[in-house]
């Protein structure tokens, strides 16, 4: 019949563009043999050096269609990772992304915070469903480019390119150099169960440029305000600034307290590492002992001042050695 080719031929195109349009479903979690940071020395990937640009770092084009890297900072990034073709940028840092950049370079957002504990079932359904549905290519990146980022991309990798998990989290390790401190987002990759199509499909998300933790973020950044006063007040040996005549020790010292209460006190907290917890202990405590002690310097004991200047060098350096493992 003269009708037979042309059925044949568009049976096959729309096979082909099924094919083409339908995810892989994901490779099987690897056994448990060992931790998820052995795995990834399973096989042994050629060496790669990060690709590095003004504004853009530590980037590793892991496939066509996936890149990874660190924080795009200003203009010329977004140029230069509209210039790979990227069409898509995915954020799993704790920061607001700053889409309207991104924007001007025909870039979109998406926003999937998450933490180096692991990933959250409701954040890997986010990050795959992005990488299922949003247009790629995409560029994926948290502050650094190095643990959270590269984690994110790895599931792209299982659930968009369709690599086999110990590819993915080799390239994690070998190349974007996850640290082994991280054995959670290791695990994540290697271990964990990765959304079906199916289920990316049913699940709610809007895509957003902007998510927030509900807790630890929020309390940071409010604490960060507060905290940047008292440092100034300390460096003014608590007499009022002349750019901020209207900030009071002991109030900025009582935010600071409440910010911390609030972390510390959040279940998250439980599933944080030893030394992060101790940290967090340890500046609450301190910010405890500060409020008392402006409270007394504010009744006139003027011997607590210095106390006080102290503790918050001692706040000081818990903020910074909690970053230095666990903001990067
Ligand atoms: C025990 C650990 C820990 C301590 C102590 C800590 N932080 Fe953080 N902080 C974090 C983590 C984790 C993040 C990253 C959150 C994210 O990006 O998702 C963060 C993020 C932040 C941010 C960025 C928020 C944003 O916009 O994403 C600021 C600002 C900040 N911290 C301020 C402070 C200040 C000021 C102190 C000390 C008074 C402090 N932090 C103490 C763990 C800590």
């Amino acid at each position: 019949m003269s009708t037979r080719l042309p059925v044949v031929v568009l049976l096959s195109a729309l096979a082909a563009c099924a094919s083409q349009q339908s995810p892989p479903r994901p490779a099987p979690p690897l056994p448990k043999t060992g931790s998820a940071y052995e795995a990834a020395a399973s096989i042994e990937l050629p060496k790669r050096e990060a690709i590095e640009q003004p504004g853009l770092h530590h980037v590793y084009r892991l496939s066509d269609r996936i890149v990874s890297g660190a924080e795009p900072e200003g203009e010329a990034a977004f140029e230069a990772i509209a210039a790979m073709g990227v069409k898509t940028i995915l954020s799993v840092d704790g920061k607001a992304p700053d889409a309207a950049t991104a924007a001007k370079y025909g870039l979109r957002y998406v926003h999937v915070p998450i933490r180096y504990k692991g990933i959250e079932s409701e954040e890997m359904l986010a990050i795959a469903k992005t990488f299922r549905e949003a247009e790629g290519p995409f560029f994926v990146h948290c502050f650094h480019g190095q643990h959270r980022g590269p984690a994110a991309a790895a599931v792209g990798r299982v659930v968009l390119d369709g690599a086999p998990r110990e590819q993915a989290i080799a390239e994690m390790r070998q190349w974007c150099g996850t640290s082994k401190k991280y054995e959670g987002l290791y695990g994540a990759i290697a271990f964990g169960e990765l959304p079906t199509p199916a289920a990316t499909e049913g699940f709610g998300f809007d895509f957003a440029p902007a998510h927030g933790f509900k807790g630890t973020r929020a309390a940071m950044v409010e604490m960060s305000r507060s905290f940047e006063t008292l440092e100034a007040l300390a460096k003014n040996q608590w007499k009022p600034l002349t750019e901020h005549p209207d900030a009071r020790s002991l109030g900025e010292a009582e935010r600071t307290l409440r910010a911390l209460e609030a972390v510390a006190s959040s279940e998250s907290l439980a599933g944080e590492p030893a030394d992060y917890q101790g940290w967090m202990r340890e500046s609450h405590d301190a910010a405890k002992s500060l409020v008392e002690l402006l409270t007394r310097l504010e009744q006139g004991d003027a011997a607590a001042a210095a106390g006080a200047v102290e503790k918050v060098a001692y706040l000081k350096k818990r903020c910074d050695d909690c970053h230095k493992g666990y903001r990067n």
